[in-house]
């Protein structure tokens, strides 16, 4: 869904570890998206927010969340490499984001940090594979960051030049394709409601 203010994208952190590393890394792709004049973001931190465990009953920060994604063009899923996988963070979120999904039918953009050299490709493809499941657009190019602990400094900021630009290529990555895909197809609809039917037969004249 587009707003009338432009494109709304949710971030969502996959570590809740004091000081973690995926927090910083989505911090910068949370920073690209604001200096997007057509775009605005919303952290969600599970760390702060009550996700309770599957069968446990639905929580007030749960639904809330729901409802902010339903309203979202696009989701931002950052986790961390944990025991060759997704972090259990990360699944307790989508547990709580209904069933069927709300992340049903939504572009959704994916980074991995990981301590180790082979980076975070397993917790990626992981991930995949259950946003797939539940019906979200996974979109291409997930971003894997290897040997993370050196690559940041304690305030947060990026130390390698080449490694901050392709976090921040998730944001583009994101936004390139909303606004390629799903803003032309809102366009059209919010048209075709209002009645401006002229470019339509324009269209079938020439076909
Ligand atoms: C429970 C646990 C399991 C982990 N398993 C892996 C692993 O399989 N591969 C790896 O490269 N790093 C692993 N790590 C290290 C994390 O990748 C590292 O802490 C990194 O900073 C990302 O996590 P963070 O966002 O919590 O900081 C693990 C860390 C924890 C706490």
């Amino acid at each position: 869904m587009m707003h009338k203010q432009g494109i709304h994208i949710v971030a969502v952190t996959g570590s809740v570890r004091p000081g973690n590393f995926t927090s910083k890394a989505l911090a910068l792709v949370v920073d690209e998206i604001k200096q997007q004049p057509d775009a605005r973001v919303k952290r969600i931190d599970p760390a702060t927010t009550d996700l309770p465990l599957p069968g446990k009953g639905q929580s007030e920060d749960a639904k809330q969340i729901q409802k902010l994604i339903s309203e979202a063009s696009g989701v931002v899923l950052a986790t961390p490499e944990y025991h060759g996988s997704y972090s259990s963070v990360i699944k307790l979120f989508i547990e709580n984001m209904g069933f069927p999904s709300v992340l049903a039918g939504k572009p959704v953009a994916l980074l991995g940090v990981a301590a180790g050299q082979i980076g975070a490709i397993k917790a990626l493809e992981h991930l995949r594979s259950v946003c797939s499941h539940i019906g979200a657009i996974v979109l291409p190019g997930p971003v894997s960051v290897a040997g993370v602990q050196r690559l940041f400094d304690e305030q947060g900021r990026c130390l390698d030049e080449p490694t901050e630009k392709r976090i921040r290529g998730v944001a583009t990555t994101l936004l390139d394709y909303i606004r390629r895909t799903v803003c032309p197809r809102v366009a059209l609809e919010e048209m075709a409601r209002r009645g401006e039917t002229k470019w339509m037969q324009v269209v079938s004249a020439r076909s």
